[in-house]
């Protein structure tokens, strides 16, 4: 498929590019584009450069699958106009999660619905929320699920190159200006991840919620919170998570179950986690600590990490996209 990455400069789009390299569904060379800010800008391909263009109305002309992740503003502006020139796009931002006629994607779990789509837009969901669907979706499968108590430990890359290098300016001991964080990140942590809500919580909090819910087909009688934060790690989201289900169920059985689910991997025991330094370039969800709550027999404890710009990102889209292919080679 002819292929073209919005945002391809920024964290996301040049792991996107890299991933790019090994797909043998990718027709010729990806067209690279980003702000004109970096028009001309050189980006690394296979053994070669993409120099990158300003992304204009024409961009999309001749494109089959177009990923986005140039934040909510450009993708409102631009997916319409690459919907329009028969593109299927692929949007990282929370531009489009909520909109009922567009499909809110995790390959393992509802891959189905991206089946023969000719042109359109996809959501690639938040990259906590990527994260805990994957842990969560074999238990909603095995004994349905009652509620989701959430809290993360979210990495800096998760907010962009812009947060990266704040985080290493502050860990160097350099005075701040125009932080990204609304407090110094540097040896702390801060639980607030974008905007405040009139109802006490932050916009992050707000997208797990509602994002669990429509990945799993769910309304509100799936109870869910959750308590976002972000700790001074570079790369790789963290989170805990206590799961109600419908019945009973054993952390022995709900350890089988995960570990048939695809794009899963769960320690060996109770004991046995992973770390974000650990999982920093895996593609796979990683579940550990995962054991009984003893105040509920329906109820698991259980931690999740993943890589936030792999699975939380870039992985997930480019899975969608591999579908896509396949679907048309059929
Ligand atoms: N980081 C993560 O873990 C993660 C996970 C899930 C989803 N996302 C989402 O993915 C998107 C990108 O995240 P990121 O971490 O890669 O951010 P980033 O490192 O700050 O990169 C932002 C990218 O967007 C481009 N861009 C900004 N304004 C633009 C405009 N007006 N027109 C065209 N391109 C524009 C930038 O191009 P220039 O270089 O030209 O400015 C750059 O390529 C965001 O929507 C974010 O919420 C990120």
């Amino acid at each position: 498929m002819r292929t073209a990455v919005l945002g391809a400069t920024g964290l996301v789009g040049r792991t996107m590019l890299r991933l790019l390299e090994n797909c043998n569904w990718v027709e010729g060379e990806p067209v690279a584009l980003a702000s004109p800010r970096s028009a001309g800008f050189e980006l690394p391909w296979r053994q070669g450069v993409l120099a990158c263009r300003a992304v204009e109305a024409t961009s999309f002309d001749n494109i089959d699958v177009a990923l986005f992740s140039a934040g909510g503003g450009p993708s409102r502006e631009w997916a319409p106009v690459a919907a329009k020139a028969g593109a299927v796009v692929i949007d990282n931002s929370s531009a489009w999660r909520q909109d009922p006629a567009i499909p809110l994607v995790v390959p393992e779990i509802n891959g189905d619905l991206v089946d023969g789509l000719a042109s359109g837009i996809i959501a690639n969901p938040n990259c906590s929320t990527i994260q805990v669907a994957q842990a969560v979706a074999a238990l909603e499968a095995g004994w349905g699920l009652d509620e989701v108590h959430v809290t993360t430990f979210q990495a800096v890359s998760g907010a962009g190159q812009k947060a990266v290098a704040e985080l290493a300016r502050q860990n160097a001991g350099e005075v701040m200006g125009a932080p990204v964080f609304p407090r110094a990140i540097a040896r702390n942590v801060i639980p607030a991840i974008g905007a405040p809500l009139d109802d006490g919580s932050f916009e992050e909090e707000a997208k797990v919620v509602r994002e669990l819910r429509k990945i799993l087909g769910r309304d509100d009688s799936l109870k869910v919170t959750c308590t976002a934060v972000r700790v001074p790690v570079v790369n790789a989201h963290a989170a805990a998570v206590r799961v109600v289900c419908r019945r009973p169920l054993t952390p022995e059985s709900a350890a089988g179950a995960l570990a048939g689910w695809p794009g899963v991997e769960v320690a060996a025991t109770a004991h046995d986690y992973a770390t974000p330094r650990e999982v920093d370039g895996s593609t796979t969800v990683h579940v550990g600590r995962l054991r009984q709550d003893p105040n509920d027999a329906r109820a698991l404890l259980c931690w999740v990490v993943a890589d936030n710009l792999l699975k939380g990102a870039a992985w997930n889209a480019v899975q969608i996209a591999a579908r896509l292919a396949a679907w048309r080679a059929r």
